[in-house]
């Protein structure tokens, strides 16, 4: 919610940065220096090639990135943005070799290690930005020795320590950004000696003890960030005498006491957030006078007292939270000026009386009043909040009936009324709420019939309508809510046949029918459910259809529970859905572990089935005439891989043991590993397992299949490797790129290949990548920093440091994938290269030579640039060093980035050598 003023603080924050910066390099004039001292420095960055630096004459001036003054020594330095590899700040800095600098912006340089004392010797220094890097150790106190410094920025980085007093030595200083590290300590004091502050951002670390009184003296601060730390004691009681103060972000921290009412004089404040510290008292009628305010949150604290009818006058305000705390009384009238408020949030307080002055806040969009003691009826006005998305009014008192101009509300997406005192009827029209995914009416008495119109709710996911008093039998057209995952009409007096056709609700994960009075047993069609236990004593595979394809998130194993009164009334028939529901999906999930997923019994069989038919393991026995010969289209290192065309016309490949590798443990738990891992992954890049069979007669798992095999294979065919032109083999190394990266940072915890080969990375019709093979990869723990392994992985493809440690990390992919890019594009494998990289034969081999020949090179410009991008990438990745390779993330950043690696024009001269150092090149002009 904060966004937009954010990145207008940002643009600001450059703009007076450039104002000043501008003016501090046209007054300066240039000191003694020298320039074989600067050079030096500039080759120990390993950011120019040598060959660069020799050609561009005898200064360094037309390098890009550097900027010199008329005497040709050196006053800026940015290479922000800039295609290289990361180097140790150490280097960079060791002696004074800039005595002219101004400038210095190495933003996202990928640097490391500690900032050097020596970046105190840069006196002339007025910029200094080296965020979003690697940087850790301590803040130097020689960077109070920056005299003439005014903006500082080290945000992002992993700095530990305290902030040391001299930074208050920094009195030009503008703009100073700590954010995102690691410190800890006070704030010291001598901060309030930096009374040139426009900005100072010290958010998220560790930052302790309360804030120093002098903090009132920076009376030029427009933004003060300190959120998410640990600051406590009370906000200073002058904290008005911030009087350009725009933007107040302390969300996440423990300040006490009281606000003061001096806040009240803070009138350009636009954003106030103070949300989840302990504050307490009341909130002061002063805060009505912060009339720039757009947005306010005080959630999370332990105000109380009521609410001051001067909110009134913030007529500006669009969002405002006061939720959780103990706010008490009734919602003042004047509320209802705040015309402009899209959001508000009272949840969880003791507010109470009626609704009407909020009916007239006709731009809200999320409205959360639950958990208060609201009473009285939902008046009709309630159809007024044309836009409101979001309608939670659950945990009140509220009565009377639910009135129908709730169905005016079209934009409505989530609607709670649950546990309040309403009663009536559902509304007829229903149906208007196209947009609507979650209804929850639970806990009422609501009464009458389930009306059809619920039918229309062509979005919903979950209604859950239990605990009331609906009657009559569930409607028919609730089977065609086709994305519905949870329907709950538990605990109703709902009577008839419960519909067969709610098989048909193949998303449907949750359904809970208890404590009704059906009169009918279970239909058939949910009938799959049923003596689970008996089918895995006797038949030899089990294969059923448990969850559909489905685009949402892994849900647990869940219990359908249907009461039935011809049963005995007290007894209840359980059926345990065997079948897994989980959906896959791995964004941001946790991956679950074997024992959670699997149901095993008599530890020799389970099986899941997640592929969209009635299938059967008759089937698949049918399709391949038990596993003949004919219909085997390889054998990997263990097994064979069948394909089998199934009655409905689809293709599936098999891989299957043979009968005396079931037997091998080894085996046996490769293929729980590939099950366990894949079944929790879902991307286009990633082989798709639809089912599997897990017993001692039949193990064979049941995948997506692949047209045309595997790259490795394209690849050793003449004709078919002509077919993959360059544009196909940087799509297809694109693929896998996309595969890793989302095994390593979409995954939680990530999940390692280990054996990323070009036999493994199989093409589909149009020749797009898909990984297989995941019966090595491997979850890492993310509380352990290495993971120790028994090695796997293939020949050739096998990360070096392999060799001398049992150490597991994402590198591990990076390096074998930086072998198959390559393969890729020299279209055999790289051997001989790899065993001689660090010999100057080697480096000195043009791309254009190791390229597959039997393609002419690439000619257009974007062929020549995304071959030599793909080059780079793979020599980065190859990389012995796994610290210096870089992860799939930044790979993957690179090639969407369309960073420039190499000029154009000089594609037929670029070596081995400058690949592997990827520096910035002679780039045109
Ligand atoms: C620059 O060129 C000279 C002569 O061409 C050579 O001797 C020297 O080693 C080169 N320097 C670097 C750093 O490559
Ligand atoms: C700094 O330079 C000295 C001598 O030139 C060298 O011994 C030292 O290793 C360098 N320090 C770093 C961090 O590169
Ligand atoms: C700062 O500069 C002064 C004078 O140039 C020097 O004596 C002092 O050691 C420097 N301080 C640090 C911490 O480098
Ligand atoms: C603070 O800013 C003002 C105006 O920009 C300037 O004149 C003054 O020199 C600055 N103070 C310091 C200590 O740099
Ligand atoms: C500090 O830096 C971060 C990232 O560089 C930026 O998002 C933030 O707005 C900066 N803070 C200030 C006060 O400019
Ligand atoms: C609101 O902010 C603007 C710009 O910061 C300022 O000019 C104006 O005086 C402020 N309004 C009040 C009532 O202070
Ligand atoms: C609200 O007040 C009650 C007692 O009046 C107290 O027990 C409770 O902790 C308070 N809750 C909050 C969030 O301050």
């Amino acid at each position: 919610m904060m966004a937009s003023s954010i990145s207008n603080s940002v643009s600001s924050f450059a703009a007076v940065a450039v104002a000043l910066i501008s003016c501090a390099s046209l007054v300066l004039g240039s000191v003694e220096y020298s320039p074989e001292q600067e050079v030096k420095a500039l080759l120990a960055s390993e950011w120019w090639s040598p060959e660069c630096l020799n050609s561009t004459t005898t200064t360094p001036c037309k390098l890009p990135g550097i900027t010199c003054n008329r005497a040709g020594s050196i006053t800026r330095i940015s290479i922000h943005k800039f295609f290289i590899y990361g180097t140790e700040l150490g280097k960079f800095l060791n002696g004074s070799s800039f005595p002219n600098l101004v400038h210095l912006d190495l933003a996202a340089a990928e640097l490391y290690g500690s900032i050097p004392p020596e970046i105190g010797t840069l006196s002339k220094l007025t910029y200094l930005d080296l965020s979003h890097n690697y940087l850790s150790g301590e803040l130097p106190l020689s960077l109070g020795n920056l005299s003439q410094l005014v903006v500082l920025d080290i945000s992002f980085n992993h700095i530990r320590g305290s902030i040391s007093s001299e930074l208050g030595n920094l009195n030009t200083l503008v703009a100073l950004n700590l954010s995102s590290n690691f410190l800890y300590g006070p704030i010291p004091s001598s901060l309030g000696l930096l009374t040139n502050l426009t900005h100072l951002d010290i958010s998220a670390n560790q930052i302790n003890g309360q804030l120093p009184l002098s903090i009132t003296s920076l009376t030029h601060l427009m933004e003060f960030d300190a959120s998410y730390n640990a600051i406590n004691g009370s906000i200073p009681i002058h904290i008005g005498k911030l009087k350009n103060l725009q933007l107040l972000f302390m969300p996440g921290n423990r300040l006490d006491g009281p606000l003061p009412s001096s806040l009240g004089q803070l009138t350009k404040l636009t954003t106030l957030s103070l949300y989840s510290n302990n504050i307490s008292g009341s909130i002061p009628p002063e805060i009505g006078k912060m009339t720039n305010l757009t947005h306010l949150d005080l959630g999370k604290n332990m105000l109380n007292g009521s609410l001051p009818s001067s909110l009134g006058q913030l007529s500006k305000l669009t969002a405002l939270s006061l939720d959780s705390n103990n706010i008490t009384g009734s919602i003042p009238p004047e509320i209802g000026k705040m015309t402009n408020l899209a959001h508000l949030d009272l949840r969880e307080n003791m507010l109470m009386g009626q609704l009407p002055p909020i009916l007239g806040l006709v731009n809200l969009v999320d409205l959360d009043l639950s958990v208060n003691m609201f009473d009285g009826q939902l008046p009709p006005e309630i159809g007024y909040l044309k836009n409101v998305k979001s309608l939670l009014l659950g945990d009140n008192r509220l009565t009377g009936a639910i009135p129908s101009t709730i169905c005016d509300l079209t934009n409505l997406q989530y609607l709670s009324l649950s546990r309040n005192q309403l009663s009536g009827l559902l509304p007829s029209r229903l149906e208007n709420l196209k947009k609507l995914t979650s209804l929850k009416l639970s806990s009422n008495n609501l009464m009458g019939p389930i009306t059809p119109s619920l039918g229309g709710l062509r979005s919903i996911q979950d209604i859950d309508l239990s605990y009331n008093h609906f009657n009559g039998s569930i409607p028919i057209e609730i089977c065609s809510l086709s994305v519905l995952t949870s329907l709950d009409l538990s605990n109703n007096l709902l009577v008839g046949e419960i519909p067969y056709k709610l098989a048909d609700l193949v998303n449907l994960a949750t359904l809970n029918l208890v404590g009704n009075h059906f009169n009918c047993c279970i239909p058939c069609s949910l009938e799959y459910t049923i003596d689970a236990e008996e089918h895995l004593h006797n038949s030899s595979c089990l294969l059923f259809h448990a969850n559909r394809p489905s685009t949402g998130i892994i849900n647990k194993v869940k219990l359908i529970i249907v009461s039935t009164s011809v049963i005995l009334a007290s007894s209840f028939l359980v059926l345990i859905i065997w079948a897994m529901f989980f959906k896959r999906g791995c964004k941001n999930k946790k991956i679950k572990s074997l024992d959670e997923t699997i149901a095993t019994k008599n530890g020799d069989i389970f099986s899941v089935w997640n592929y969209d038919g009635n299938l059967a393991y008759k089937d698949i026995i049918q399709a391949t005439e038990d596993f003949d010969i004919r219909y085997c289209i390889g054998t990997g290192g263990y097994g064979s891989v069948y394909r089998a065309q199934l009655p409905n016309g689809k293709v599936v490949a098999l891989k299957k043991l043979h009968t005396s590798e079931v037997e091998e443990p080894a085996l046996r738990k490769s293929f729980e590993n590939e099950v366990k891992t894949l079944t929790e992954l879902k991307h286009r890049n990633i082989v798709r397992l639809y089912g599997f069979c897990l017993h001692k007669r039949c193990m064979f798992l049941i995948y997506q299949y692949l047209e045309r095999g595997s790259l490795f294979c394209v690849l050793n065919n003449d004709v078919e490797a002509m077919e993959l032109d360059w544009k196909k083999r940087v799509n297809i190394i694109k693929g896998i790129v996309n595969a890793l990266c989302y095994l390593h940072n979409d995954c939680t915890p990530p999940i390692v290949h280990r054996d990323v080969t070009t036999n493994n990375v199989l093409l589909n019709s149009e020749l797009e990548a898909v990984v297989a093979d995941f019966g090595t990869a491997k979850l890492l723990d993310p509380n352990s920093t290495t993971q120790t392994t028994i090695l796997a992985g293939t020949y050739g493809y096998i990360a070096p440091e392999l060799a001398y440690t049992i150490a597991v990390t994402v590198k591990c992919d990076v390096y074998s994938f930086g072998v198959v890019a390559l393969e890729t594009l020299m279209g055999k494998h790289p051997k001989e290269i790899l065993s001689s990289l660090p010999s100057s034969s080697t480096q000195n081999l043009k791309l254009i030579e190791i390229l597959d020949q039997r393609l002419a090179p690439p000619r257009s410009r974007l062929a020549v640039h995304n071959v030599a991008l793909v080059a780079s990438i793979a020599f980065a990745c190859l990389n012995a060093d796994p610290k210096r390779r870089p992860t799939m993330d930044i790979v993957s950043k690179q090639i969407a980035e369309h960073r420039k690696p190499l000029a154009d024009h000089c594609f037929h001269e670029i070596t081995i050598g400058h690949l592997m150092n990827p520096l910035v090149l002679c780039i045109d002009g």
